[in-house]
């Protein structure tokens, strides 16, 4: 079979490749999955608004974000459990990430360990995404290995003070299969994805280990831990970016967890403008959920994102071809976003404004 031109075609793909109890993990959202649809709606709500007779001959897909060099706007969203879609799960993301030149966000679930992933590190920035854990101790030991491992920021994810309720996953009692671990969290006893009757494991995870009393103030003691610049993960309101800045955090990625917490939320897209109006440039905003073409991109960009982070099209890559799938889903967004910048007379990321979209 030829390969797959575009993202979903990875999606259809993937679904052959995939255990039923993976693929629902993977694809599924909250509730109804409405937040899960108007993620995606929401882009095709505005249209472009392209200019003509523009020299497109060069175009400049780099970006600098927090200081840090991006050969582009598109960032590898946190993700945990990839060793579900392909054996060599995040090593794999990591190894395709470093060859297109996209910087990758390691969740604190991962099934490969933050050394492991350091470890595929060549000159492109990679981050690290924190669950703050009821246990301090563990949680200090996260942000130090990620420190260590040459990690260059932290995303601490704040819309998930407990796991959404997300249906598919119940139904299948969601676990991990036996040989698949915590790959960070090996050291600390028990600390496992447990078998729940009627419920899904990672509900009960949450439930039992992340601390759902986390507060503001809670990122003094974050501050305090590190010297890396840290993002807020699922922030969708002006108000609430306006404090992430009075907090002194370096930047926030506008984000409803792809449709997975809070079904009914507003869809991230929706949110971007008002928390720009809000906080302008005052900090670096990124944003995720649904972004599916070069065009979402550059509609997130006109409305004033900085750059993308992309989900599920990635586990869709890695689950039909592993590292290649993963570098071949980056690709297609890639040449995607350039072309479009050509069709729309943007030669480089600073020409991406307000006036492009409607
Ligand atoms: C996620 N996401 C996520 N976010 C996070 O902060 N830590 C995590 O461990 C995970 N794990 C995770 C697993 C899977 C299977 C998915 C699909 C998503 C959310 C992720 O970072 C991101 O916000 C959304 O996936 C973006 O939406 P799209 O691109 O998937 O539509
Ligand atoms: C998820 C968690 C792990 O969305 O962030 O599945």
């Amino acid at each position: 079979m030829s390969l797959p031109i575009n993202l979903f075609e990875y999606e259809s793909l993937a679904k052959k490749h995939l255990s039923q109890m993976a693929l629902d993990y993977y694809n599924s959202g909250a509730g109804d999955e409405l937040t899960l649809q108007d993620n995606r709606a929401a882009f095709d709500r505005y249209r472009l608004r392209p200019r003509m007779l523009i020299d497109v001959s060069q175009r400049d897909l780099t970006t600098t974000i927090l200081g840090q060099s991006l050969s582009m706007p598109i960032l590898i969203a946190p993700m945990a459990f990839q060793c579900l879609a392909h054996r060599e799960g995040e090593v794999a993301t990591a190894k395709a990430a470093q060859e297109i030149g996209a910087a990758m966000v390691l969740s604190t679930l991962s099934t490969k360990s933050i050394e492991e992933v350091a470890n595929e590190r060549k000159n492109i920035p990679q981050w690290f995404q924190l669950y703050i854990h009821k246990d301090r101790s563990l949680t200090r030991n996260l942000v130090e290995r990620a420190e260590k491992s040459g990690f260059s920021a932290l995303c601490l994810t704040v819309d998930a003070p407990l796991l959404g309720r997300r249906e598919r996953d119940r139904h299948n009692q969601f676990t991990l299969p036996s040989g698949m671990e915590l790959a960070n969290l090996t050291a600390i006893k028990d600390l496992a994805i447990p078998e729940t009757v009627g419920e899904s494991g990672l509900f009960t995870y949450f439930a039992q280990q992340i601390d759902p009393s986390i507060t503001w103030g809670d990122l003094e003691w974050l501050r305090s831990q590190t010297q890396l610049p840290i993002l807020l993960k699922g922030i969708l309101r002006g108000d609430n970016a306006k404090k992430a800045v009075e907090y002194g955090v370096q930047g926030i990625i506008v984000s409803n967890h792809g449709g997975r917490q809070l079904d009914g939320a507003i869809a991230s897209l929706d949110a971007l403008p008002e928390i720009v109006k809000t906080v302008g440039d005052r900090i670096e905003i990124l944003i995720d959920g649904g972004i599916r073409r070069g065009t979402d991109v550059l509609k997130a960009l006109a409305l004033g994102a900085k750059a993308v982070l992309v989900g599920r099209p990635i586990l869709w890559g890695l689950a039909v071809s592993g590292e290649a799938g993963v570098r071949h889903v980056l690709e297609l967004l890639r040449d995607e976003l350039d072309l479009a910048m050509a069709l729309s007379g943007c030669p480089s990321l600073r020409d991406i404004d307000a006036r492009l979209i409607t």
